[in-house]
């Protein structure tokens, strides 16, 4: 019974649609700015997640090319296209899960913040267009900078009225994702072994790796220490220069995107003990955002776990970070309010 393919060009609507396979149930994820560099890897690895039955494809470019080629795998996930901002609302619609990594990246020399003028704008219309046609969904942030964009994303929830905290998740698994990994190289582990937390935000200081909370408990040296906590805030500069103008990490990016992706997805389902970092409305620290450990249930955040014990050396970067934040944050509110 193989896949049909309608394309229906005239109308300006070019949409693939193909048959669900087996009529497994699943959740409806949306992916905003899905033709990108992000956005194509991740599409193509949550149309291999068993979770998903329906993924909406949005971007303002190139989404017809990459609905087409990502609906011929043979996964279970039925794929539809969306183009430009007259489909927006079509894509929305019915969504349980809304992942936006629509933006523009860093290229050399410039920081997440040097972004803020142009990816403010896109997520603000992408929000406006969650507050009319899925009020519900659980939304994943992926747009840089994070530290301001979730804050204006709650902003434009709240204007219309439909901000529920719980939902609102800025991804800051990447930094989670390389703090596993060079943890790892430096105490010859496995990487799939090692669980780091990461708080703070998601840009350079405001990035907080408690290496005293490592799992497997390790012991680092201060040399270590200063070592791994500069390359987990700087991982992302690295990406971007190797990448020389290119853009920004995409591929790492993907993998953790779908990660965390696939993490609120078993929370909605109602897996047990779903735990992930992410950046969200938080009362863990006088700041109204702030990244930590959160457990993932049927509604979105059930949970915001404190920071645990730090040591001196964390004491001191939790204030750095605290004061960059709050400006990063202030940012976003203020992006909106005036
Ligand atoms: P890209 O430029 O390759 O792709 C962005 C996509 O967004 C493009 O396809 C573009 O057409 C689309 N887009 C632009 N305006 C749009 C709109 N109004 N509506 C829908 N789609 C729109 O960029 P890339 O590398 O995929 O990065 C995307 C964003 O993710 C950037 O803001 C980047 O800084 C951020 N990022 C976040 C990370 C994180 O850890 N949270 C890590 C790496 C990147």
């Amino acid at each position: 019974n193989p896949n049909y393919l309608k394309m229906e060009g005239s109308s300006g609507l070019q949409q693939v649609s193909c048959r669900a396979k087996g009529g497994a149930p699943g959740f409806k994820v949306a992916i905003l700015g899905a033709a990108g560099g992000i956005g194509q890897p991740l599409a193509m690895l949550m149309k291999m997640n068993p979770l998903v039955s329906v993924l909406h494809l949005y971007d303002v470019v190139n989404s017809p090319g990459v609905t087409a080629d990502i609906s011929h795998m043979d996964t279970g996930a039925v794929v539809r296209c969306f183009l430009g901002q007259s489909q927006l609302e079509d894509a929305l619609i019915g969504m349980d899960l809304v992942i936006i990594p629509a933006g523009v990246p860093r290229k050399p020399g410039m920081t997440r913040d040097d972004l803020f003028n142009i990816n403010a704008g896109i997520v603000k219309t992408l929000c406006e267009g969650i507050t009319k046609c899925c009020p519900n969904a659980i939304v994943n942030l992926i747009s840089n900078p994070v530290n301001s964009t979730v804050p204006i994303a709650a902003e434009v929830f709240k204007k219309a009225g439909t901000y529920d905290p719980k939902r609102l998740l800025g991804v800051t698994m990447l930094v989670v994702v390389r703090a596993n990994t060079f943890v790892a190289e430096v105490m010859g582990l496995d990487p799939r072994e090692v669980e780091v937390p990461v708080v703070g935000g998601h840009a350079g200081v405001t990035i907080l790796p408690l290496l005293s909370q490592v799992k497997p408990p390790c012991s680092f040296t201060p040399e270590e220490t200063d070592y791994l906590t500069s390359r987990i805030q700087n991982g992302g500069t690295e990406v971007v220069e190797a990448k020389a103008g290119a853009g920004s990490a995409t591929l790492s990016m993907a993998y953790a995107a779908v990660k965390f992706a696939d993490a609120c997805l078993r929370g909605l389902r109602g897996d047990a003990s779903v735990i992930q970092c992410a950046f969200v409305a938080s009362q863990v620290t006088e700041l109204p955002f702030f990244a930590s450990k959160v457990r993932l249930g049927r509604t979105g955040i059930d949970e915001i776990y404190p920071l645990g014990p730090l040591n001196e050396y964390e004491r001191v970067g939790l204030e750095k970070a605290k004061k960059e934040l709050a400006e990063s944050i202030q940012k976003g509110v203020s992006f909106i309010k005036k």
